[in-house]
């Protein structure tokens, strides 16, 4: 039995870096997740075809736990290969009218722009721009902007709930409200956000939700969620359908002669996007890490996570750093980004932090650490005692090779 505790890292034995503050990028398995994966693999070579079963009855209580995590219901949930998955399917399936507008962000991870603008080449349709930072530098003015957009129609919004290199919380809940008022549908990216950000889809407006499983749910590469609201699963095109779309697709194999049809009806929820076979290694990964999630709590997890960037932020801004956290609880998320001082660039810092044992990222310029769950409140002292040697030394030197 794995008993997580906040703070530390007893279930991580084999994590071989001194401070790993890069759950934004890839958590590391925990050792729970490592003997479900391995649980799995001897449960197929013991028995072969014979596990199936159970990874099927597996994919069913994941479906539940990560439909609770957000809010929704497991048949509002689809089980997929990664975040993108979500954008490409929605993307594909959506009933377009040549010239509907899609509102995006600048800033946003590639992932949540690339599958609508080849939508949008595909059905004629149009791009609309935001920034996402005028949502960090000045929220209600970039409100404003974002609802004289949608006034001027929009048939979907897609953002993350966290953007990838500052950390900023998107304002979820008022672009739900502001789409319902004004007839347009919400697509969130959540893998920066579910697993340590609280989110409900159905308070919050949300019609699809798309999330990654190897970040915040820190489960491994290759797995996925995607939220689709019922309302919204009604008017999808099937355009992404296979063989396990369909109502009943097992009994062609099992129940004899006869059954092996073609016009079977195919699901009009989110299930429809499951088309083949699935990731059984990932998902048995995926329940072990969101069980030792919501053993915790993913309030419990935020407040862990928010008390460790109370501690870091004063002493890096005491360094001289520059905080992209905002002062507004309500724009927070698990990841602190800042900018450095002086010339040294973040990938300078980070690969100096690096050569100190402490693992974070630089994306888009960012120094970027984010903690999660087993990160203990003493790290914040021990990444500042680093910086302070960084410093000693003259600063990182740009030349030195990225780990
Ligand atoms: C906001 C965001 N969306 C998507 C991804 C990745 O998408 P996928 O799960 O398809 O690799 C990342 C990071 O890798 C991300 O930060």
């Amino acid at each position: 039995m794995h008993e997580p505790t906040l703070g530390s890292r007893a279930l991580f034995p084999t994590l071989d870096v001194d401070v790993y503050v890069n759950h934004a990028a890839i958590s590391p398995p925990s050792a729970a997740v490592r003997d479900a994966v391995i649980t799995t693999l001897d449960g197929y070579g013991r028995q072969g075809v014979a596990q199936f079963p159970v990874e099927m009855a597996r994919r069913d209580r994941v479906r539940h736990a990560l439909a609770r995590l957000m809010g929704a219901e497991a048949v509002d949930v689809a089980l997929i290969p990664n975040t993108s998955a979500g954008m490409t399917d929605i993307a594909l399936c959506l009933p377009w009218q040549r010239g509907d507008r899609i509102l995006l962000f600048r800033g946003e991870f590639p992932a949540n722009v690339t599958p609508w603008q080849r939508a949008a080449a595909v059905h004629g349709l149009e791009i609309v721009w935001l920034d996402a930072e005028d949502f960090r530098l000045d929220r209600a003015a970039a409100l404003a902007d974002f609802e004289a957009a949608l006034r001027r129609g929009i048939r979907l919004v897609a953002v993350s709930q966290v953007q990838f290199a500052t950390g900023q919380h998107m304002p979820i809940g008022v672009f739900g409200a502001l789409c319902a008022e004004f007839g347009a549908e919400l697509f969130v990216d959540a893998i920066q956000g579910l697993g340590v950000v609280p989110i409900d889809v159905q308070t919050a407006g949300v019609h699809y939700l798309s999330a990654g499983g190897h970040k915040w749910l820190m489960g491994s590469e290759g797995t996925g969620v995607l939220y689709v609201a019922p309302e919204s699963a009604a008017a999808l095109r099937p355009n992404v359908a296979s063989w396990l779309s369909h109502d009943e697709p097992f009994s062609f194999l099992f129940e004899g002669p006869g059954l092996l049809r073609y016009d079977r009806p195919i699901v009009q929820r989110a299930g429809m996007v499951e088309g083949g076979s699935a990731n059984v290694l990932g998902i048995a990964a995926l329940e072990a890490s969101v069980g030792l999630l919501r053993e915790i709590g993913i309030d419990a997890i935020y407040d862990h996570v928010q008390a460790w960037h109370d501690a870091m932020e004063p002493l890096l801004v005491a360094r001289g750093f520059v905080s992209a956290r905002m002062t507004d609880p309500a724009g927070r998320s698990g990841t602190l980004s800042l900018q450095p001082p002086g010339h040294a660039g973040a990938p300078a810092w980070w690969a100096a932090l690096a050569g100190h044992g402490i693992s974070c990222a630089c994306p888009d310029g960012w120094l970027r650490l984010a903690p999660h769950w087993p990160n203990a409140l003493d790290e914040p002292q021990r990444i500042a005692a680093a910086v302070d040697a960084i410093l000693a030394t003259g600063g990182p030197r740009a030349e030195i090779q990225a780990p």
